[in-house]
């Protein structure tokens, strides 16, 4: 299991401090949350943010995108330094194009669903991405209850990628915490995200163990 502490959560007027406590507490990732106000009904920071960090750090940089019409702005967020680019299936009207360009770009291109956009709509797109985000609240905010539905969109959607033999990341965002860890995992999620259950509970190290050992229980439990 992959975890991706979400900014959104973190101390943001001390963005640079918090990616390096992020890096020397172990963690490989970070999840950047770009909202515009339009997709979703809050506003965040965008790729000028993003870039300037970049410097600071070589974690991993996971962007999730909520923004109308991503397509227009792949190549700033590629500036910017992203590795994973996210876009969400409901705001983009040539989702293939749109995820094409970003590997043609240099980045690992994801595709995020709301809790109410049924698997069907990654059916044609597959093979287009290296991860698959399914959101467990409705974005937009941090600190919001995990919908229990999306166990089993994780256990479909584990399917549907053995049936094709595709080794996929399935990551799972709003509402984890070590307590759902384990069931996120045994039903198939690779990477989670984690805000409010994972910057409120310092030091990072220990919150990031806590989580670990809650997926590595779900990994002894299926052996
Ligand atoms: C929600 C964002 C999430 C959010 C997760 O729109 O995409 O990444 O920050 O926060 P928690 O873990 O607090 O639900
Ligand atoms: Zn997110």
């Amino acid at each position: 299991m992959i975890l991706s502490p979400s900014l959104l959560s973190a101390d943001v007027g001390n963005l640079a401090a918090e990616l390096s406590a992020l890096e020397a507490a172990g963690l490989r990732w970070v999840h950047w949350d770009v909202m515009d106000g339009r997709f979703v009904p809050n506003i965040t920071f965008g790729q000028h943010v993003i870039r300037q960090l970049r410097k600071r750090s070589g974690l991993f940089f996971d962007v999730h995108l909520m923004i109308v019409e991503p397509e227009n702005y792949l190549s700033e967020f590629q500036a910017a330094g992203a590795d994973m680019l996210v876009v969400h299936a409901e705001a983009t009207r040539h989702l293939q194009r749109t995820l094409a360009e970003i590997r043609r770009l240099g980045m690992k291109a994801g595709v995020a669903l709301n809790p109410a956009t049924p698997l069907s709509a990654l059916e044609y797109v597959l093979e287009d991405v290296d991860m698959i985000l399914l959101m467990s609240v409705n974005p937009g905010f941090g600190g919001q209850k995990f919908l229990p539905i999306t166990y089993e969109k994780i256990r479909r959607l584990r399917r549907m990628l053995d049936e094709r033999r595709l080794e996929t990341l399935i990551q799972i965002d709003g509402g984890v915490t070590p307590d759902n860890t384990a069931d996120l995992v045994r039903a198939g999620a690779d990477v989670l995200v984690s805000g409010s259950a994972f910057f409120s509970v310092p030091p990072y190290e220990a919150r990031r163990l806590a989580f670990e050992s809650k997926a590595e229980e779900a990994r002894s439990l299926t052996l």
